[in-house]
C-alpha cells in the first residue's frame, strides 16, 4: 500500500533551544527529501524565550535554510515559575558556541497563533514538541480542533523510572505540568519519547571527536555543541543524552523504535510528585504510545551520518521572509 501522507511530510518543531534541540533542529534541516520544516516555535524552557528564540535563528543561519519561519511562543509556563536548565545548555543556551551563518529576523506571529495557522493551513502536519509544552497546551485551549488537525505529534517528555530535574520528574514537564496534562488529556494520542527510551543511546566523546575529525559543512559546530554538552553533562555518565534528536529519529525512522500504547497521567499536585508522569501499559483506554525499546547503534550511527554529511546549501526556489 502506498503511504498517502504528503512527501515530503511538512513538520513543525516546537523547541527549546538547548543543545539536544539544536541537534533535533540540525538532524531535521539535514533530510529535504523527506521532511519540509514548514516552521519552528520556540518556548521558554532551557533557557528564556529571547534566547531560546535567538538560537533557534541561530542554527537556521548554520543550516543556511532562511526560508524557514521561527515564531516566538510563550514566554513562561501556564502556571509554574519557571526554571531554567543553563547549568546543562550553558548561559546562552547553546554553550557558548559561536555558529557562522546568517541567523535572521523573527517572523512576525506569535507562535501559538502559527501553531494553529499551520494545523489548519497544512494537511498531514506533523508536531515534533522537544521543549515544555506550553504553547501546544495555549493552542489547543485557543482552538480545541487543533487536536484533530495535528497528524502525527512526537513528545519528548516524561520519565517513567525517574525524573532527571527532581527524582520524580523529567525536565519538560516539570517545567510546566498544567501544559502538559493539557497536551496528554487532548486526545491527540501522542509519541511520548521519555527519558527512559532516550537514556538508551548516550553520545560518547569518542563520537564527538570523530565527528569532530570530519571537518565538512556543520560537523565542526555539531561537534562543538555537542562537546559543550558533554562536559556539563556527559562526564559521569556513559555518555551526553540527545532527547530532542531521538524525537525527530521517531518521527522518520519509526523502524528503530518499539512503541506501546498506554494510558499517560501527568501529575500537577504541588510536593514532590509534581510533574511525575506515569503511563498505564495495561489501560483498555490508551491515550498515547510511548516509546518503550530502540535499536541504538542505528539511532546513532544514522545520527552522526547526517551530521557528517550536511550538505548547508540553501534550496532552491524558496523565498526568504521578510
Ligand atoms: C529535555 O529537557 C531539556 O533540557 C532538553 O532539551 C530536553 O528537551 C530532557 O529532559
Ligand atoms: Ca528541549
Amino acid at each position: 500500500m502506498t503511504d498517502p501522507r504528503p512527501h515530503p511530510r511538512p513538520l513543525l518543531i516546537d523547541c527549546d533551544p538547548g543543545i539536544d534541540d539544536a541537534i533535533a533542529l540540525l538532524l531535521a534541516f539535514s533530510m529535504p527529501e523527506a521532511l519540509e520544516v514548514t516552521g519552528i516555535t520556540t518556548v521558554a524552557g532551557n533557557v528564556s524565550l529571547s534566547s531560546t528564540s535567538r538560537n533557534a535563528m541561530r542554527v537556521r543561519g548554520l543550516a543556511a535554510r532562511p526560508e524557514v519561519p521561527v515564531f516566538a511562543g510563550c514566554p513562561r509556563p501556564m502556571l509554574a515559575q519557571p526554571v531554567f536548565a543553563d547549568d546543562v545548555h550553558g548561559v546562552d543556551g547553546l554553550g557558548g558556541v559561536s555558529l557562522p551563518g546568517e541567523p535572521g529576523g523573527l517572523a512576525a506571529r506569535h507562535g501559538v497563533d502559527a501553531l494553529v495557522e499551520q494545523t489548519a493551513d497544512r494537511p498531514g502536519l506533523a508536531v515534533v514538541a522537544v521543549g515544555p509544552l506550553t504553547n501546544l497546551a495555549v493552542a489547543l485551549v485557543k482552538r480545541p480542533e487543533v487536536a484533530r488537525r495535528i497528524e502525527t505529534l512526537v513528545v519528548m517528555g516524561g520519565g517513567l523510572a525517574h525524573g532527571n530535574i527532581t527524582p520524580a520528574a523529567e525536565f519538560n514537564v516539570f517545567f510546566d505540568p498544567e501544559a502538559a496534562r493539557t497536551v496528554v488529556e487532548a486526545g491527540l494520542r501522542p509519541v511520548l519519547v521519555p527519558l527512559d527510551a532516550t537514556h538508551g543511546a548516550p553520545v560518547t566523546a569518542a563520537m564527538i571527536d570523530e565527528l569532530a575529525a570530519c571537518g565538512e559543512g556543520v560537523a565542526p559546530e555539531a561537534a562543538a555543541l555537542l562537546r559543550a554538552y558533554h562536559a556539563n553533562v556527559g562526564t559521569d555518565r556513559p555518555g551526553a543524552y540527545v532527547h530532542d534528536a531521538m524525537a525527530l529519529a521517531v518521527l522518520v525512522w519509526p523502524e528503530l523504535f518499539e512503541r506501546r500504547p498506554a494510558r499517560l497521567q501527568v501529575r500537577t499536585d504541588a510536593g514532590p510528585e509534581r510533574g511525575r508522569t506515569l503511563a498505564d501499559f495495561a489501560s483498555s483506554e490508551p491515550n498515547a504510545e510511548v516509546v518503550v525499546g530502540l535499536d541504538a547503534p542505528a539511532f546513532l550511527a544514522r545520527l552522526f551520518e547526517r551530521l557528517r554529511g550536511f550538505p548547508r546549501s540553501v534550496p532552491a526556489g524558496h523565498p526568504i521572509p521578510a
